[in-house]
C-alpha cells in the first residue's frame, strides 16, 4: 500500500509464472536486461507443453532442438532462479514491489546430489517390477541369426554400456531392430525390453520396422523448407510411388522426413546413405534415383 508522498522503492526483480516456452524466453529476455529473475513452475520440471511434443507447427521443426538451448541457458544464468515444484499463493503490494508467497513441495530426490543420470528410472521398483527370468520363456531364435547375435553381443557385453553399441551393430547387420533379437538382447544383458524399446524408438538412425537400403533424407527443417524441400519429397514420392516413412516393395528405398542434416547453407538437401545432395532440384530427381536402381540391377539405368 502506498500512503501519502511515500513512494516505496522498486525492487529490481521479476517473477515469470510458468516455466513454458513462453515463461523461459520472458526469464532469459528479462535476466539479460539485468533484472534478477524467479521463474516458478508447478511441474517438477521447467519445459511445458512443449518438452512433449517431437515437432512444432508449422514448419516440423524439432522441439527439443528449439527449447534445449534455452534449457541450457536458464540453467547457467547467474540471475535466473528456478523454483519447480512451487505454486504462488498470494500477491500483495503493488507494480513496483509485490511481496509473493510461493508454496514449495517436496521433490524427494537430493538435488544437491542427484546428477540426472536416470538410473533410478531404470530400476524404479515401482515403474519396474522384475519379473524372475526362469517366469519368462526365452526366445529362440534362427541358429545364424542367434550366433550373429550372440558374437555382437559377446563384443560389447564387458564394456560400460554395452547397449547402444550393441544396438548399433545390430542395426548395421539387419538395418531396423526384428523384434525377437530385441527380445532375445533383453534376456541376455538382463534388461527390461521397455528401456531397450526407448532407446531403439528415439533415434533417426534406428528402426523397429524394416527399412530400405537406401533411406532417402529430405531435409524438412526451417531453411530447406522455404527453399522448396516440399516440392522435393513430393517428387520422390510421386517417382517411388511411395508416401513419406515408406518403404519400396523391392525393399530398396525408404523416404523419410527429416529435420536439418547441418547444411543449411546447400538447401534443400536431401542425405542418401552418406551422400548429401545440396541445392537439390525436382528435375534431378529421377536421375538420381535410376542411379541407385542401376547399381542395384533393378530397373533400367538409361538416362533420358
Ligand atoms: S534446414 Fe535443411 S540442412 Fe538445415
Amino acid at each position: 500500500m502506498s500512503n501519502g508522498g511515500e513512494r516505496r522503492e522498486k525492487v529490481g526483480a521479476a517473477l515469470v509464472v510458468g516455466g513454458g516456452i513462453g515463461g523461459m524466453q520472458a526469464a532469459l529476455d528479462l535476466a539479460d536486461a539485468g533484472i534478477k529473475v524467479y521463474l516458478v513452475e508447478s511441474k517438477p520440471a521447467i519445459g511445458g507443453v512443449m518438452s512433449q511434443l517431437d515437432k512444432t507447427f508449422p514448419t516440423n521443426d524439432c522441439a527439443m532442438c528449439t527449447m534445449a538451448p534455452r534449457l541450457v541457458a536458464i540453467g547457467r544464468h547467474k540471475d535466473i532462479e528456478v523454483l519447480t515444484l512451487t505454486e504462488v499463493e498470494r500477491i500483495e503490494g503493488e507494480p513496483g514491489n509485490f511481496t509473493v508467497t510461493l508454496r514449495r513441495r517436496a521433490r524427494f530426490v537430493d538435488e544437491n546430489v542427484c546428477t540426472g543420470c536416470g538410473s533410478c528410472v531404470a530400476n524404479c521398483p515401482v515403474r519396474f517390477i522384475p519379473q524372475p527370468l526362469d517366469s519368462i520363456p526365452p526366445v529362440k531364435l534362427a541358429p545364424e541369426v542367434q550366433a550373429r547375435v550372440d558374437q555382437i553381443i559377446a563384443e560389447h557385453r564387458n564394456r560400460p554400456g554395452p547397449l547402444m553399441p550393441i544396438l548399433q551393430s545390430i542395426n548395421a547387420v539387419y538395418n531396423y531392430f526384428p523384434e525377437d533379437v530385441l527380445r532375445y538382447v533383453s534376456q541376455q544383458l538382463g534388461i527390461p525390453l521397455t528401456h531397450i524399446l526407448r532407446v531403439a524408438t528415439f533415434y533417426n538412425a534406428f528402426s523397429i520396422v524394416p527399412r530400405g537400403k537406401y533411406i532417402i533424407n529430405v531435409c524438412m527443417g526451417t531453411t530447406c523448407y522455404v527453399r522448396g524441400s516440399e516440392r522435393l519429397m513430393e517428387r520422390f514420392s510421386d517417382t517411388l510411388k511411395i508416401k513419406p516413412e515408406e518403404t519400396t516393395p523391392d525393399m530398396l528405398f525408404t523416404l523419410k522426413a527429416v529435420r536439418c542434416i547441418g547444411c543449411c547453407g546447400l538447401a534443400p538437401a536431401v542425405m542418401i546413405g552418406d551422400t548429401v545432395y545440396g541445392k537439390l532440384t525436382v528435375k534431378e530427381i529421377p536421375g538420381i534415383i535410376k542411379k541407385f536402381q542401376g547399381a542395384n540391377g533393378h530397373g533400367q539405368a538409361h538416362t533420358g
